[in-house]
């Protein structure tokens, strides 16, 4: 139960008429994997978009998110049943604790144990966590057992390349899921991911792509444009070289795009 498809559809910031047209411009595209969260305020939306899309619920790979604000013992799995329904759906296959949330007042091992207990009713195939650091997935897994927990969802890209954070996870088991790979959008005009991609003949989009995945990450990239989502998704069929790989490793630069205040950790 913990392998997580390679490539994934972001909804983050997409709401309404645009993340319906995202998700079925996806669907139809072959995108299998659709990750949302509470908080984006999209659920509803992405259901009706795959409700009317007629892909089957089997061959579909719904990721969620709780909300810090959910993640008392008595409001974590309500708020996921909340969840199901606006995706209309029984279970998802994936949820995950979004961000760890150390000031909320709600200890890790009690929501990680609350998530646990949403596994065992039925309402998530898979549990797993987000934005978590070392020191916070050392505390989960000894909340929930380490293969319990199916990935952590981190920002990862080019410029942002968390390689103590990443180790600790590869040699743990746990897998890596990358998200805002392509930051945002802040690495597409880089030189050097220009200049591997002109070599290629592909898309600078699609050598961030590939680069994480040949780095073993799943990635959820997110799109409006019909066009940049299917160009995303070739990024399975491009082989990078290791010396391409070494040009992009030389481009960490710790930057960081994503950093509540009071939800995020003290970062590795
Ligand atoms: N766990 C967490 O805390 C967390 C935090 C952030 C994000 N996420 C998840 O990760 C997903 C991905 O992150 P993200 O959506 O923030 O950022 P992203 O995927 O790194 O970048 C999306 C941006 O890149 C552009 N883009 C996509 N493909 C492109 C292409 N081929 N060429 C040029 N531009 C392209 C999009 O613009 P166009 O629309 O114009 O194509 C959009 O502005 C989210 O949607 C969300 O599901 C999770």
């Amino acid at each position: 139960m913990r392998n997580i498809p390679a490539f994934g559809l972001g909804t983050f910031r997409l709401q309404g008429q645009v993340v319906i047209d995202s998700v079925r411009n996806g669907l139809e595209l072959g995108y299998r994997a659709i990750d949302t969260a509470q908080i984006y305020g999209n659920e509803a939306d992405v259901g009706e978009a795959i409700a009317a899309s007629g892909v089957r619920r089997d061959d579909l790979f719904l990721t969620t998110k709780i909300w810090v604000d959910n993640y008392a013992r008595d409001k974590l799995v309500p708020s996921l049943e909340g969840s199901l329904a606006k995706l209309r759906t029984d279970y998802v296959d994936l949820t995950l604790i979004h961000w760890p949330a150390p000031g909320n007042g709600v200890p890790l091992e009690a929501y990680m144990t609350a998530l646990a207990e949403a596994k065992e009713k039925g309402l998530t195939r898979r549990i797993g966590i987000s934005n978590f650091n070392i020191e916070l997935t050392k505390q989960a897994i000894a909340a929930v057992g380490k293969d319990a927990i199916a990935t952590n969802q981190i920002e990862l890209s080019p410029y942002l390349q968390g390689r103590k954070l990443v180790d600790f996870l590869q040699r743990e088991g746990i897998h890596v899921t990358s998200y805002m790979t392509l930051a945002y959008g802040k690495v597409l005009g880089d030189p050097v991911i220009g200049a591997i991609a002109r070599r290629h003949q592909a898309t600078p989009a699609q050598v961030v792509l590939a680069w994480a995945l040949q780095l073993g990450y799943s990635v959820i990239p997110s799109s409006t444009r019909r066009e940049n989502l299917a160009s995303n998704l070739i990024a399975q069929m491009l082989r990078l070289s290791d010396a391409d790989m070494a040009q992009i490793a030389a481009l960490e630069r710790n930057g960081r795009q994503v950093s509540p205040e009071g939800l995020a950790p003290q970062w590795d």
